[in-house]
């Protein structure tokens, strides 16, 4: 009998599994080497789920005469997952440019937040965007990450800071994931910044009482699907208790714990993430040596962002620890006004030469350990039969060549694949 299939990759000189035992996230030497098949085949069904994977010749066997709708000769090529981006700021409206000459003038970023830029000049300029307006320059910014390899990506509202303007992001958030290729997952942020003419407590009051009753209800309705929270734990934005509460309500409301922590002074947010069953915190330059235990002892990933330290010239999160002590390592772009990187082989970059990540680390914390971080690795992040057929090729015989090379990838990277469609 012919079966009929979606697509068929075919004959790549590598493909990068990532992992192949049904792993849902890669710690310590499970990162030495990760799987990878030389001489390989990859099959996505109808379905856009991956039906086969394995060596060229015993596919070709196991698929003769059935047929695909499409194929692509792979000789020569690498196939990789497609990258998952675990921390995106990617709904707003107004540019930050002049910023970056302050900051390299000397500023720093809490002189800038504290002088009514930064987060709050993002604010008023989404406040006042139209929701076509966001939605258009928030599909074309997909659309550069999805060039760049993403095929999976976090996206957190939190330029509104008000319910209205919350709202007006997630919406638009939730249209992308409906008309869009790739896959999202929704963070609501609205305790990012603390609003203009509020205390934190206020806000949070505000957040507790007004806001997740009202993304509950949407979420039942089923208008609105959001998956994290987040709050920007920091000195001087979100103290330490203030966080635990609004987290504590997030949670009530059956939202994933994810949040901003320990970035720019140790706040204690790493304890605290592991007693709530955080299943992410991003950031972590100034962790505490308890803090990345406790992360490690309650499967708690460290969302680590190389742009943001890179740019603001801070001090390097510690990689090489969290790895040592069995933190489940993620990585994201931190894509926003302040960091503006969309391409996720230059953060893994970033990560190896800045954090000294070795690329296999760089790798899998960007695919596999990045759904986790989502609570989506049992579908994604990895090359496997069942998972969601999204995958990369690139022109390199070997799958480093994403890593090593540091900017031009759309020349590297010649087809993205999600559900087994190229786009
Ligand atoms: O992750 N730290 C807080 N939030 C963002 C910055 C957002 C902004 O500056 O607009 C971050 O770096
Ligand atoms: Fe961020």
């Amino acid at each position: 009998k012919m079966n009929g299939h979606r697509l068929l990759l075919e004959n790549a000189q590598q493909v990068v599994l990532v992992c192949a035992r049904g792993e849902l996230y890669l710690t310590g030497s499970e990162l030495r080497s990760l799987a990878v098949l030389e001489g390989a085949s990859l099959v996505v069904g109808t379905d856009g789920l991956i039906k086969a994977v394995g060596p060229a010749d015993i596919i070709r066997r196991q698929f003769s005469g059935e047929t695909f709708e499409e194929r692509i000769d792979c000789s020569g090529k690498c196939i990789l997952p497609g990258l998952v981006d675990a921390h995106t700021h990617p709904v707003w409206a107004g540019e930050r440019v002049h910023e970056f000459a302050m900051k390299l003038a000397g500023a720093t970023y809490m002189d800038i937040h504290q002088a009514g830029g930064g987060i709050n000049f993002t604010v008023e300029h989404t406040r006042q965007a139209s929701e076509e307006e966001l939605f258009r320059s928030f599909q074309q910014r997909l659309q550069c990450m999805m060039r760049a390899g993403t095929t999976l990506v976090e996206c957190k509202s939190g330029y509104g800071l008000n319910l209205e303007t919350e709202l007006k992001m997630l919406r638009v958030i939730e249209r992308a994931r409906r008309e869009l290729h790739l896959s999202l997952s929704a963070t609501y942020c609205g305790a990012h910044s603390v609003p203009k003419g509020k205390t934190a407590v206020e806000a949070a009051d505000d957040i507790i009482s007004h806001h997740l009753p009202r993304l509950k209800e949407l979420s039942e309705k089923g208008e609105l699907h959001v998956d994290n929270i987040d709050v920007f734990c920091e000195k001087g934005v979100f103290d330490l208790d203030t966080t635990r509460r609004i987290l504590e309500g997030g949670k009530k409301v059956g939202l994933q714990i994810n949040f901003h922590g320990d970035e720019l002074h140790p706040m204690k947010a790493a304890e605290l993430g592991a007693e709530l069953g955080a299943r992410a915190i991003s950031h972590l330059e100034e962790v505490s040596d308890e803090g990345i235990a406790a992360m490690a002892a309650a499967q708690c990933s460290a969302v680590l962002l190389p742009t943001t330290a890179y740019m603001l010239r801070l001090k390097q999160p510690r990689a090489r620890k969290m790895l040592d002590e069995g933190v489940i390592v993620a990585l994201g772009s931190d894509f926003n006004p302040n960091a503006y990187c969309f391409s996720m082989p230059m953060v893994m970059h970033l990560a190896c030469v800045n954090m000294r990540m070795s690329m296999p680390e760089a790798l899998a914390a960007a695919t596999i350990n990045a759904a986790y971080a989502l609570g989506k690795s049992h579908t994604h992040g990895s090359l496997e039969v069942g998972k969601q057929g999204d995958a990369i090729i690139i022109n390199a015989s070997r799958w480093e060549h994403l890593i090593y090379q540091f900017g031009g990838h759309q020349e590297l990277i010649d087809y993205v694949i999600t559900k087994g469609k190229v786009i």
